[in-house]
Formats: structure tokens, C-alpha cells, sequence
């Protein structure tokens, strides 16, 4: 048994599906679960198992599927007429050494567990090892037929069962573990005279039967691990399935939740202690919340950073933002990359930040637009303030020292720098630097028109004016 352990591994993952019953232009194991594709999580599974290869037997979408997986470090054998298992296998064994063990995995079969593995791999002793499991359902599934004594003899596709065959609960997983000098023998031997004219991988359980080979059987632990994908409502059911094992982690680990059947993780999740998540939640990427953050209903927050304490209220966008504790966002608010807020910071309902730091304790409370802006400590920015950053050419920076006071509905046209402790009368437009500690007026009374050339992006082709 050490000496089978001890082996170099092969992992080959079958993924030439046509996959139309996904009525989709996107190859099947493209097909997203929990945020990233189907073959990612077969692939994850794999490379766990320290294998000294995997292949992944692909069909016409090759060149898609090799660009998306480019980082990893597989290698990719097309099997350009899709005749079955058997012709997929053999289509990878010729990359494989003699003196090697091989796993053979599905592409569109994602939630494999590691542990159901390595018991079929440290069990199967013998030659060949198969991963069964009994069903309620066992339609259109490969039948294992054993002896009085329970000893597997077969694997019989249900096209080619006859009623008691059907009848069998126990059906084939499809993955199988071999060493792989018998399984060349075998794959070499199938032939295609069944009732769908494939050659079947399944046959050579009974050539192995018939060689006096002990084949192994093993079962998962949970039936979602061996469940396939072959069309859209397949692919919700296990994306939900997947998402309550994410909520029940979450959960053990202290995470209070509205309701872990309206949560969504498609990436990380970090957590601090005594996090409260309401119901909608989608979280993308990486993010961390630390202690005591509360997440409101029908928020998204993408690759973000809590610290502790932070409260996002109700229907908030957030992506791409460092937020510091203390901090309260939304409701309504949305955070694009490059914000940092400072602790104790207040955003309120439809308020932008791009690309902004904004100091301690400060407020954009109402209906704003702050980009590429530079905020002190302790600044009120009133309601309906926005930074004019862009000349339709280039974004420019606005900075307003600590303690500034805006008034409603002011336009600050950057560049501009707003001196500290500065105050802005209300509905205004500011073009040039505000002096520190002075109260600025700048609303005209009097509306005036002058010449102005807009500034032209370079290598921007000339429009026809007419
Ligand atoms: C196969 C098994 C069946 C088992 C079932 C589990 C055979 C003959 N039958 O059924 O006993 O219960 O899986 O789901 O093995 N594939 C290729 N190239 C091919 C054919 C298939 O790469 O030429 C890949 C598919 O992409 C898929 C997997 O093999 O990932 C299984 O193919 P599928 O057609 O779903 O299964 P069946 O052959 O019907
Ligand atoms: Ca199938």
C-alpha cells in the first residue's frame, strides 16, 4: 500500500462536454459556482492532491478554455471527436507514465470533496478504484451491478440496462482511480459496440473483473460532491447548495446572519467577532470585516476592507474601498476604487467617492460626487457638493484641508485647494483657491457666458462639426 502512496500522481479532469443543454455560448466548465468557474474548483481539488500533472481533456472551445486557465499549470489534450469517456481517457494517457496512478475527475462535477479522494485513493490497493453512491434517482446514470457476495462485477449505462438493471440504486460517480500501466491496457481494449456507439470508460471495470483484479469501491460523504452540471437549473440548484455550505462556515465561526439563504460569497470572506450580515448580501473577490461591522440589506461590497465597527446601511455599493473604523456608509451610498475613508467617517445616501482619501471624522452626508480628492479631518461638506475633476481630458485633484465647511450645492473646480477651516457659502462654484478660515461667497447673481477652447485629448480624432 506505502508503495501505491508513494507513486507519482496524475489527475486527468474530463472536460469535453458540449455542455448545449447549458444553451450558452460560454464552454460549460466556464460556467461560474460561487463566483468562479466550474473547472477552477475541479482544478483547486486536483492540485490539493500534489499531483505531478493534471490534463484536462477539453473539446472545440479549447482555446477559450486554455486562455482562462493560462496560470494554472495544466496541460491540454483535445479530444476533437467526442466518442465517449473511454476515447477521452485515452486521448491523456499517452502523457502518462507506466509506473504512475491516475485520477480521473469531471470538469462540470465541481464540489468533489478532498476527503472522499484520498479515501478512494488510499483505499484502492488494487488496481482500479471507483467512486459510487446510492441514489433515489439513479435516471440516466451508469448502474453498478455486483454478485451475491456484493463484489462489483460491472458498470452498465442505463441505454444499455435491461429492467432489473434499472432497477439498481448504486450508480458509477465517474471517477476512478487506476495505475495506469492496466488502465492503457484496458482503455486499449474498449470498443464502441454498445447502444450509443461511445467508447465507454465504464467497460473496464469488467475487463478488470475478468483479470481477477479486486476492484474497490467508495462513497462520498455528501451527494452534492458527485453532483454534475449539465444545465442552468442544475447549475442554481448547487449554487445554492454551495452558498449554505459558505453561510454555515460563516455561521460557526460567529458571523450573525439575517438569513443564510439570502447570502452570497463569491470569493473570501474574512470575519472578525460578533459581524452582523442582513439579508442580500453579495460579497465578490476578497473582503474583510473586522469586529462588530454590521452589513445592511441588499449591499455589495467587492475586494473591500473594514476595520472594526464600520456600519454599511441598507442598498450601499462598495468596491475597492479601505474604510476605517467607526466609519458609517450609505444608505444608498457607493464607494469605487481608490476610497479610503478615515475612522469615524460618515457617507450618506447617494454619495459617490472615487479615488479618495477622506480624513477623520468627516461627513459627505447627501447627494455628492467626491473624486480624486484629498479630505482633512473634521470637513461638512453639505448636500449636493460636487468635485468637477474632470476637463473631459484629464482628472484633476481637488484637496480640502481639516475642518472646511462646504455649503449645499457647490461645485469645486479642480484643481483647487480649499484652506483650512475655510468656509463656502451655499450654491456655488468655485474655480481658484479658497483662502484658510475666511468665508467665501461665489454664487453669481448674474449668469455670463465667455470664449473658451475645451481642452483637446491627445491622438483624439477630429469630429466632423456638422
Ligand atoms: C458517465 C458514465 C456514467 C456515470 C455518469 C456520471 C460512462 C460511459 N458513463 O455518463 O456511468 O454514471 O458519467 O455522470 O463513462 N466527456 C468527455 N468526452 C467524451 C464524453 C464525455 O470529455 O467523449 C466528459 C464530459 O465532459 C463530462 C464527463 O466526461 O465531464 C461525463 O460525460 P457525460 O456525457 O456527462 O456522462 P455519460 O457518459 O452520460
Ligand atoms: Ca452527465
Amino acid at each position: 500500500m506505502s508503495e501505491q502512496v508513494n507513486k507519482p500522481l496524475s489527475v486527468v479532469v474530463l472536460a469535453a462536454g458540449r455542455g448545449t443543454r447549458m444553451k450558452s455560448k460560454l464552454a460549460k466548465v466556464m460556467h461560474s459556482l460561487g463566483g468562479k468557474p466550474l473547472l477552477t474548483h475541479v482544478l483547486e481539488q486536483a492540485k490539493a492532491l500534489n499531483p505531478s500533472q493534471i490534463i484536462v481533456v477539453y473539446g472545440h472551445e479549447g482555446k477559450a478554455l486554455q486562455a482562462a486557465f493560462s496560470d494554472k499549470n495544466v496541460a491540454w489534450i483535445e479530444q476533437p471527436n467526442r466518442q465517449g469517456t473511454g476515447d477521452a481517457v485515452a486521448k491523456a494517457l499517452p502523457l502518462i507514465a507506466d509506473n504512475q496512478r491516475v485520477l480521473i475527475l469531471y470538469g462540470d462535477v465541481p464540489l468533489i470533496q478532498h476527503a472522499t479522494l484520498k479515501r478512494l485513493m488510499t483505499k484502492t490497493v488494487s488496481d482500479l478504484g471507483v467512486l459510487t453512491a446510492i441514489t433515489g434517482n439513479p435516471a440516466g446514470l451508469g448502474r453498478i451491478v455486483r454478485d451475491e457476495k456484493g463484489q462489483i462485477l460491472r458498470i452498465v449505462e442505463e441505454k444499455d440496462a435491461n429492467p432489473a438493471e434499472k432497477a439498481i440504486t448504486e450508480i458509477n460517480t465517474g471517477i476512478f482511480f487506476a495505475n495506469a500501466k492496466p488502465l492503457k491496457k484496458w482503455v486499449a481494449k474498449l470498443t464502441n459496440d454498445n447502444a450509443q456507439h461511445e467508447y465507454y470508460l465504464t467497460d473496464i471495470v469488467q475487463f478488470a473483473v475478468e483479470e481477477k483484479v479486486q476492484v474497490v469501491t467508495e462513497y462520498p460523504q455528501d451527494r452534492f460532491e458527485i453532483f454534475g452540471i449539465n444545465d442552468k437549473f442544475q447549475l442554481a440548484q448547487l449554487e445554492r447548495h454551495y452558498q449554505w455550505l459558505q453561510a454555515q462556515t460563516l455561521l460557526q465561526a460567529g458571523v450573525s446572519m439575517a438569513d443564510p439563504g439570502r447570502f452570497d460569497l463569491r470569493g473570501t470572506l474574512e470575519v472578525g467577532r460578533d459581524v452582523f450580515i442582513d439579508v442580500n448580501v453579495v460579497f465578490e473577490g476578497k473582503n474583510h470585516l473586522g469586529d462588530d461591522c454590521q452589513i445592511g440589506s441588499n449591499c455589495v461590497l467587492i475586494n473591500c476592507e473594514l476595520a472594526d465597527g464600520v456600519k454599511v446601511l441598507a442598498n450601499s455599493y462598495l468596491e475597492g474601498a479601505i474604510i476605517g473604523k467607526g466609519a458609517r456608509i450609505g444608505p444608498f451610498a457607493r464607494l469605487r476604487s481608490g476610497t479610503q475613508l478615515a475612522e469615524n467617517t460618515h457617507i450618506g445616501n447617494f454619495v459617490e467617492i472615487k479615488n479618495s482619501t477622506i480624513g477623520e471624522g468627516s461627513k459627505v452626508n447627501h447627494l455628492s460626487y467626491i473624486g480624486d480628492t484629498l479630505m482633512g479631518c473634521d470637513v461638512n461638506i453639505g448636500a449636493g457638493t460636487i468635485t468637477c475633476n474632470y476637463d473631459g481630458a484629464h482628472k484633476h485633484q481637488t484637496i480640502i484641508e481639516d475642518e472646511v465647511h462646504i455649503g449645499s450645492d457647490t461645485q469645486l473646480i479642480a484643481p483647487l485647494r480649499i484652506g483650512k477651516g475655510a468656509t463656502i457659502g451655499a450654491g456655488g462654484t468655485v474655480s481658484k483657491d479658497v483662502p484658510a478660515y475666511q468665508l467665501t461667497l461665489t454664487h453669481q447673481l448674474r449668469p455670463r457666458s465667455i470664449d473658451w477652447q475645451r481642452p483637446i485629448k491627445q491622438n483624439k480624432p477630429v469630429k466632423d462639426d456638422k
